[in-house]
């Protein structure tokens, strides 16, 4: 099947982009020379619903480097780059996405792409292990295992493991600590605020930023807006990571009484409705909403739509909204990923780690995935490892080695 993208005539502008991601990938760089030189994917058919932007599709040049034939689909309407999808499908692989894309064209691309039959999925998300745990199970039949790169797709993927209903093996990549330590904390937090200041314009120091969720995204958040000057106040349902926060030196309370200070609202906890139809009535005039979790259903933006007297487009990705008493509120980028729909997502250098850990988990998966039960499977502590120690080196850090009687010692043979 052809790819089905917006335009093939943009791949100039998408080459560049992935050329600049590549140049400051090093470590999936030297991991891409290995596949290639081995050719360890030489006739695995893979296929990814990923954020289809330059680093993700480098990801997918890597494995085809190393001899796959690769299907891409994006992960999500918004984050998907036209440009890149056209400079990707230009350099070999089958892409099926395109930005604003429908609901009913977003499965529809995901079904085209598991048509190749694929030996291995990269998900994101979890849409494409429903999708083979149901109407498509057929397509299945050749499947080896997959790997899923968020927590909430993880957290998807755990629920069927515990129900007895995964068919496959799929590996835990966020769980990674080169993942989540990182790139949910680190990258999270610096794209979430780009995002969010290239798409409003407006300023942070001395507004009041509410994050709602202090997991290892929501951690990153609030750091970077204590960083930017806002007066942080967080959200938590989880009284040891609420205490956390506390320690952190960030106000902690509920959403109901958060709601009437917050000029910036980030919503990073992976559930639904954190902000919702009895908080509307609280936000004050010029409130900005804000989700960075994976689903577009932490605001509750319908439910806004509806109690709105007046929505109107008020800027690229921001949808203001009259709400009783004449307060305005703005929603950007739909209620979706705001770093990943407004901007360009994390940055190369953090995904270096990310989708280094990927592409070592496909190749586990090529080498022993015929071997491995069905079932969630944590990333190896090697390729962990082997990660951080590349990462390591690239930057010309070297660390110290514990010499064999430290060894002994910490072994608990002395002492
Ligand atoms: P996490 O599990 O480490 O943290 C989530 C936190 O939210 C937990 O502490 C939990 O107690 C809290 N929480 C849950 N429901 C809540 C509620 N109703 N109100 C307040 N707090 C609540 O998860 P992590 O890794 O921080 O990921 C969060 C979400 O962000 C997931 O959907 C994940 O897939 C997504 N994600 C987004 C990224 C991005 O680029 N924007 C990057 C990585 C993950």
């Amino acid at each position: 099947m052809e790819s089905i993208i917006q335009d093939p005539g943009m791949a100039g502008e998408g080459r560049r982009k992935i050329a600049w991601a590549a140049e400051h990938m090093p470590v999936l760089n030297e991991i891409s020379e290995e596949f290639h030189r081995e050719q360890s994917f030489a006739g695995l058919r893979i296929a990814l619903s990923i954020h289809l932007e330059a680093k993700t599709a480098y990801l997918a040049q890597v494995l085809m480097r190393g001899g796959a034939q690769v299907a891409a689909m994006g992960s999500n309407p918004l984050s998907t780059q036209d440009e890149v999808c056209a400079a990707l499908a230009a350099s070999g692989a089958t892409v099926f996405a395109r930005h604003g894309c429908t609901s009913e064209e977003y499965e529809r691309f995901l079904v085209h792409g598991l048509s190749i039959s694929p030996h291995i999925i990269i998900d994101d998300g979890g849409d494409m292990l429903q999708l083979l745990h149901g109407r498509y199970k057929h397509l299945s039949a050749d499947l080896i295992g997959g790997c899923e790169e968020t927590t909430t797709g993880v957290l998807r993927l755990r629920a069927r493991a515990e129900a007895g209903k995964l068919n496959f093996p799929m590996m835990t990549v966020n769980d990674g600590d080169c993942k989540h330590l990182f790139d949910n904390r680190y990258g999270t937090g610096q794209s979430v605020w780009d995002g969010i200041l290239r798409t409003t314009n407006l300023v942070v120091a001395g507004q009041v930023a509410v994050v709602a969720g202090y997991g290892w995204c929501g951690r990153g958040v609030a750091l970077r807006a204590k960083g930017l000057g806002a007066r942080v106040i967080v959200a938590e349902v989880d009284p040891v990571k609420a205490i956390e926060a506390v320690m952190d030196g960030f106000e902690v309370m509920p959403m109901m009484r958060a709601a009437p200070l917050g000029d910036f609202f980030i919503t990073v906890t992976g559930c639904k409705d954190v902000i919702s139809t009895e908080h509307f009535p609280l936000l004050k005039d010029g409130a900005v909403l804000c989700n960075a979790g994976h689903f577009d259903v932490e605001v509750a933006v319908s439910k806004l739509r509806a109690y709105a007297a007046e929505c109107w487009k008020a800027r690229d990705n921001i949808e203001g909204f009259l709400l009783p008493g004449g307060r305005k509120v703005y929603l950007l980028a739909e209620g979706r990923l705001v770093n990943l729909a407004a901007a360009d997502g994390h940055p190369a250098e953090i995904m270096d780690m990310s989708f280094a850990l990927q592409a070592l988990c496909v190749r586990h998966l090529a080498l022993f995935g015929r071997q491995m039960k069905p079932g969630a499977y944590p990333v190896p502590r090697e390729i962990d490892r082997r990660v951080a120690e590349l990462k390591l080196r690239s930057g010309d850090v070297d660390i110290d080695t514990l010499s064999a009687e430290q060894v002994e010692y910490l072994a608990g043979w002395e002492g």
